[in-house]
């Protein structure tokens, strides 16, 4: 077979094989098909839009360029969460302990952040002494053990996604709904689970802002989800305004604490979230066949603490202190510099734009411009008001946290564009928009 022979095939819009497709991932996998030749294959499948069986061939091709786990001998459904990311979408933190708990082998891989949104890693290594670098066979004991495992992508987890990701992002075809969809189902896929739910995000803070752009990648990853075998829903949830009211690492692991916790009623958008993706996951893996009653059983684990219980078991086995679930303010501090953010005018919160929001956290450190920079887990944003909510002038509208005087600044002027006052109380959303089958 020669790259040259796949490269023309798709550059006159026949389809490729899984074959052909299988000598590319390898390739790019094993370095040895030149960065040339893989990118302009990337450019051609780009401009000729890959069919939904050859996305399906492709995401699998991937995935096996590495390793696969296995789960074959497990006695209950081996399920993962993939969201397409946003600000203060700390929702994998509470949802890997609470779905663990409620039956499911849960082994969860996730990103870091990089420019507005934030990484589920960041967010655990924001816990002194959390370990996300488990090698398969600790990923495999410790879910025999508790049933979870949140950890990072290995070198060996469908590497040739991580070769392509770069170069596509170099040549110009990263907004190609098959190669967007192939990246994240071979990922998901080679972690060797059979249920998948997915959280796409739309508007401003998410990785495609247009709702209809959304649904459209949503529609095309649970389609090819189910090609390859996977049980597999999606949420289409709004990203206009942050999630919850942390947007910072040690910040968003508080906030999921503290949900664990019991304490819905201070972040009711994060629990609806949580909830609902806890939910869907149980019935697409089978374990429970109502939704009401599902979220039922989902909040009795919350309440006699279940949940929490198992947190620290994921804390205890990945190396840090469990003492943390229980006193999370104590060990998951604020940088030292605080401004507050004020209201200007009495009225109505109309708006706090999530990206804005996201772009002024990376100001104060809790984020990264490339994936180089160094994160400052304390930094952050803490919104006391959100959409809705009605404020005084004068009032806390949120608390801006950074350890670098001259970061806090930065980060205050441009958090202070985020945010919109009405005189008039604005139409309540809905935050859940849509379940894609
Ligand atoms: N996330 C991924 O993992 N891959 C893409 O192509 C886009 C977003």
């Amino acid at each position: 077979m020669r790259m040259l022979d796949i490269i023309i095939k798709k550059r006159e819009n026949k389809p490729l094989t899984f074959e052909e497709f299988t000598f590319v991932a390898n390739g790019a996998a094993k370095g040895t098909l030149p960065d040339y030749q893989l990118s302009s294959f990337l450019m051609a499948c780009f401009l000729n839009p890959l069919s939904q069986k050859e996305t399906a061939l492709w995401t699998k091709a991937m995935a096996f360029s590495g390793q696969r786990l296995s789960f074959k001998d497990s006695k209950i459904p081996v399920a993962d969460k993939h969201s397409t990311g946003g600000v203060g979408d700390g929702i994998s933190l509470a949802l890997a302990p609470l779905v663990a708990c409620a039956g499911l082998a849960v082994p969860m891989m996730s990103g870091r952040g990089l420019g507005h949104t934030g990484g589920t890693l960041d967010k655990l290594e924001s816990m002194k002494g959390f370990n996300i670098a488990t090698p398969p066979k600790q990923i495999y004991k410790q879910i025999k053990a508790i049933g979870v495992c949140m950890f990072g992508q290995t070198k060996d987890l469908a590497p040739a996604d991580k070769k392509l990701y770069a170069l596509r992002d170099a040549s110009g075809s990263v907004e190609s709904r098959p190669l967007i969809t192939a990246s994240i189902l071979s990922k998901k896929y080679a972690e060797g689970i059979d249920n998948l739910f997915i959280d796409v995000k739309f508007g401003s803070g998410a990785f495609m802002q247009k709702y209809e752009d959304s649904k459209k990648l949503a529609k095309m990853l649970v389609s090819t989800a189910k090609l390859m075998g996977l049980n597999c829903r999606a949420l289409l949830t709004d990203m206009n305004e942050p999630l919850g009211r942390a947007i910072g690492n040690a910040n968003e692991m508080l906030q999921s604490i503290l949900i664990l916790k019991g304490q819905k009623d201070f972040a009711p958008d994060f629990y609806e979230v949580l909830l609902e993706s806890a939910a869907q996951m149980l019935i697409i893996s089978k374990k429970q066949k109502d939704i009401k009653k599902a979220k039922v059983y989902l909040e009795k684990l919350i309440k006699d603490g279940s949940a929490l219980k198992k947190l620290k078991e994921i804390l205890k086995w990945q190396g840090a202190d469990s003492k943390i679930a229980d006193e999370p303010q104590k060990y998951l501090k604020n940088a030292k510099y605080q401004k507050d953010f004020v209201a200007k005018t009495n009225g109505y919160i109309n708006n706090i734009d999530a990206k804005t929001c996201g772009m002024a956290a990376v100001l104060l450190g809790a984020g990264r411009n490339t994936m180089e920079d160094k994160i400052d887990y304390g930094a952050g944003i803490w919104l006391d008001k959100k959409s809705g909510d009605k404020v005084a002038k004068g009032q806390i509208i949120a608390r801006l946290y950074a350890n670098d005087k001259k970061k806090l600044e930065e980060g205050y002027k441009l958090f202070s564009q985020a945010v919109k006052i009405s005189a008039k109380k604005p139409a309540p959303n809905k935050l859940i928009r849509e379940i894609i089958k």
